[in-house]
């Protein structure tokens, strides 16, 4: 069925203006004043906002992970990232040494496509580079479009890459057209801290973020920027928390290196108090790179302001308070790293972001849509509304209050981590490729009826079929 929406405020990276919206076979086929056609769904928009849905580009769902697995599976992880206005999301494939990746990605895809309900890719971690990964990896972007690589610079002897691994990837990154990306921790100096803290009956949940400090974020930024302009090549780096690390950043730009940065929306609105909170509530909190001192808020949303940050992942990976965050009780070092962020990245960047003024509405479409679908491959078919462009479409009602709850999210998992936060605005009906996955706040969807995309090299724009695509 056609449909149009109509008096909606469309709201791009670069423009705001009132227009109507036809879609055709999940497509956006005309943007314009006052569109009629017969046979065709009318969706009044009048009073909200039109965006691009949502690119969430960090998402770790049903992954295996300090001794349990997330507890968001690509089932309750995609419906909630719908309901929070994010429809294409990508996730992280991890690898195990010594088998091939092309098994890794099947095992990924088997998670996945009976159970997305919005469309997604893969990145691949990295983990070792020899012969055998070398020959796999032209496939790997070739057949399978996954066009970006993880190396984690962190979590010694479990996922953590040497230097020489890191380099490797980036020299192929560069040969190949991907963009390598980066966890940015100096994982052998944290591995010393926390032995060290263990060893003094240090066992809070504090102690993870004191074993962790910002320091090693930055030098482990500079390293790998430095590695980057040496292989020539291209780095995002992930979840970036503090001032040492953005100035890192800023610095390798301004050297005319290709660098660019995210930030989660966890880092902006919460520091390293919450992991002192009493009864091991801390362990609510307890993720890499740790939250920091508040004072760092401002600094990542001013680098997000002037474009040195430039996006915004969720870095969902969520585990139960009770019986997966307490494998650590006793031991923060057990405590399984990471937090539920998925479904209100967007919200909260519109919320605390555009309504108080620290970013422009086309900003906030840009951090949390366009820029991650053109770092990522995925520009212009998704990341923006133009004719030619997948009806990946947020209808959102910028006036409404409310707050953050676990007793109305969506996600599996048994506590929120901006519990009671209140905030100003939210997605109210959400189209993938047309089709309504939300519809005045009521999940509609169906699973298995997310789509896996294949993504275009890094820098170049993702075109397909006989489209006509203007942008
Ligand atoms: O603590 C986190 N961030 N868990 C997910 C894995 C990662 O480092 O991104
Ligand atoms: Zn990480
Ligand atoms: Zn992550």
């Amino acid at each position: 069925m056609k449909k149009i929406i109509k008096n909606g405020t469309i709201v791009t990276a670069s423009d705001t203006y009132q227009a109507d919206v036809l879609i055709e076979n999940g497509v956006i086929t005309q943007i314009g004043k006052n569109l009629t056609l017969n046979d065709t769904e009318v969706v009044d928009a009048t009073g909200h906002y039109v965006f691009p849905g949502g690119v969430d580009p960090h998402t770790h769902l049903e992954m295996p992970f300090g001794g349990t697995v997330t507890k968001d599976d690509f089932e309750t992880g995609t419906i909630a990232a719908a309901f929070g206005g994010t429809t294409t999301i990508i996730d992280f494939c991890l690898t195990n040494k010594g088998e091939p990746l092309k098994d890794a990605i099947e095992t990924w895809h088997a998670k996945s496509s009976e159970k997305a309900v919005i469309d997604y890719g893969f990145h691949l971690m990295i983990g070792e580079v020899n012969d055998a990964v070398l020959a796999e990896l032209p496939s790997v972007i070739d057949n399978e479009g996954i066009t970006s690589f993880k190396v984690f610079m962190a979590y010694k002897n479990v996922l953590q890459a040497d230097d020489e691994t890191l380099f490797q990837t980036l020299i192929a990154a560069k040969e190949l057209g991907a963009l390598v990306m980066v966890h940015a921790e100096n994982g052998d100096v944290i591995d010393h801290l926390v032995k060290k803290a263990l060893k003094e009956g240090n066992t809070d949940p504090i102690y993870h973020a004191l074993t962790r400090p910002p320091e090693i974020e930055g030098e482990a930024t500079e390293r790998a920027a430095t590695f980057t302009g040496l292989a020539n090549s291209q780095l995002y780096v992930v979840h970036v928390t503090c001032a040492e690390a953005v100035s890192k950043i800023a610095e390798a730009r301004d050297n005319g290196i290709d660098i660019w940065g995210e930030t989660c929306p966890q880092y902006l609105m919460l520091d390293q108090t919450y992991l002192e909170r009493e009864n091991f509530e801390g362990a609510k909190y307890v993720w890499s790179p740790p939250l920091r001192e508040k004072w760092n808020q401002d600094v990542l949303w001013t680098a997000l302001k002037t474009g040195q940050l430039h996006t915004i992942g969720s870095d969902q990976c969520s585990f139960d308070f009770v019986g997966q965050k307490d494998l650590g009780k006793g031991d923060f070092s057990k405590i399984p790293n990471g937090g539920p962020m998925i479904e209100d990245r967007v919200s909260i960047l519109f919320s605390e972001g555009v309504t108080k003024g620290r970013i422009s509405l086309n900003q906030f479409v840009d951090i949390t849509s366009t820029r991650a679908a053109k770092l990522f491959g995925l520009y212009p078919r998704k990341g923006t509304i133009a004719v030619g462009a997948d009806a990946d479409i947020v209808i959102f009602d910028p006036m409404i209050e409310r707050t953050i709850s676990v007793d109305t999210h969506h996600m599996a998992v048994d506590y929120n981590a901006f519990e009671g936060m209140k905030i100003t605005g939210e997605p109210v009906s959400v189209l993938s490729r047309g089709e309504f996955v939300v519809r005045d706040k009521r999940f509609v969807g169906k699973l298995g009826a997310g789509q896996y995309i294949k993504r275009a090299k890094y820098g170049e724009n993702y075109r397909t079929d006989n489209r006509t695509y203007t942008i």
